[in-house]
C-alpha cells in the first residue's frame, strides 16, 4: 500500500480491529496528559500573612477529593442502598470522570463471605457489576468448585470506578475510596473475607509483601469497625495469564472451604 494516501474505510476498520485485538480499548490524544495531576485533590490555599491583601484563587476544580470527606460521607450510610446512592452522587474521585458508571457490588448483601477485587474492567464498567468479564467467569468457576456462587458471597472492588485503560488505581485513589469499601464491609459484616490479587491485598492487609508470598495465609483484620478472618488469593485475571498457578489458587479455595466449615457457616 502506498504510504502517502489516506486509508479507505475498509482499511480503517481493519486497523481498528487490529487495535481491539491487541487490547487497545481507549482513545488517547497526540499530547500526553498528566492524569495523575488531574486526580490529585485541589490544593487548599491558605491566606498566608495578615498583610497579604489579595486572596490567591484555588486552582480550577480538578476532580480529587479528600479521604476525610469520603469517610464522613460513608459514615452517613445506614444501609448498602444508602451507601450506593452516596457513592453514585460523589464527584470527588477523578476515576468517575472517565468511567461509564459506578460499579458498586454484586452478590448477596447477607452473605458471610466477601470477596474484594482490584477495580472494574471494561465489562464491569459497562454493566456496573464486579467480575462479569472473563476474569469473573473464571472466578465463578473457582467458587463453584467449592460449592459457592454469587448467592453465597458478596463481591466488591478496592475502587468502584474503572481506572482508564485498566491501569492500577493510584494510592491516592485507593485512599479516597477506602472509606466506601470499609463501610461496605461494615454493612455486610462478613465472617470471612478473601482479597483477589495484589492490589486489594496490599490495601487491606496494609502490607508491601507481594501476593505470591501473602496468598493462602489467614489473618484477622479489623477494617473500619468490623473484624474478619481474611485470606489473600491470586487474582483470576492473573490465573488466565498464568494457568500453571491455578494449582496454588485451588489450594486457597480448599483452605477457604475448610474455613467456612470451621466457622460453621451454613450455606443454605
Ligand atoms: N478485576 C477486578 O479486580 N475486579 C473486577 O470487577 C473485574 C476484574
Amino acid at each position: 500500500m502506498p504510504a502517502d494516501r489516506p486509508l479507505n474505510d475498509a482499511e480503517l476498520l481493519a486497523a481498528l480491529d487490529w487495535y481491539r485485538a491487541a487490547g487497545v480499548d481507549l482513545a488517547v490524544g497526540e499530547q500526553p496528559v498528566d492524569r495523575f495531576a488531574a486526580s490529585m485533590p485541589p490544593q487548599r490555599v491558605r491566606p498566608a500573612a495578615a498583610s497579604v491583601q489579595a486572596e490567591v484563587p484555588a486552582p480550577a476544580a480538578a476532580p480529587g477529593g479528600d479521604p476525610q470527606e469520603t469517610r464522613a460521607l460513608a459514615a452517613k450510610a445506614g444501609t448498602l442502598d444508602e451507601l450506593r446512592a452516596i457513592m453514585d452522587a460523589y464527584e470527588g474521585c477523578g476515576l468517575k470522570l472517565r468511567a461509564t458508571r459506578l460499579c458498586f457490588a454484586d452478590g448477596n448483601p447477607e452473605a458471610e463471605i466477601m470477596l474484594v477485587g482490584e477495580a472494574p474492567g471494561s465489562e464491569e464498567d459497562l454493566q456496573g457489576k464486579p467480575f462479569v468479564g472473563k476474569a469473573g467467569q473464571l472466578l465463578d468457576r473457582m467458587l463453584a468448585a467449592i460449592g459457592l456462587d454469587r448467592t453465597k458471597v458478596f463481591i466488591a472492588n478496592t475502587v468502584p470506578w474503572r481506572p482508564p485503560g485498566n491501569r492500577e488505581p493510584s494510592p491516592e485513589e485507593m485512599a479516597l475510596c477506602q472509606p466506601f469499601l470499609f463501610r461496605q464491609i461494615e454493612l455486610v459484616a462478613p465472617r470471612i473475607l478473601v482479597t483477589l490479587g495484589n492490589v486489594p491485598t496490599k490495601a487491606l492487609f496494609s502490607t508491601s509483601v507481594g501476593i505470591t508470598r501473602m496468598r493462602g495465609q489467614w489473618k484477622e483484620l479489623t477494617l473500619g469497625n468490623h473484624t474478619v478472618r481474611a485470606m489473600p488469593t491470586l487474582h483470576p485475571a492473573y490465573l488466565l495469564r498464568q494457568p500453571a498457578s491455578k494449582q496454588l489458587a485451588w489450594r486457597d479455595m480448599l483452605s477457604l472451604k475448610q474455613a467456612i466449615a470451621a466457622e460453621k457457616i451454613v450455606m443454605g
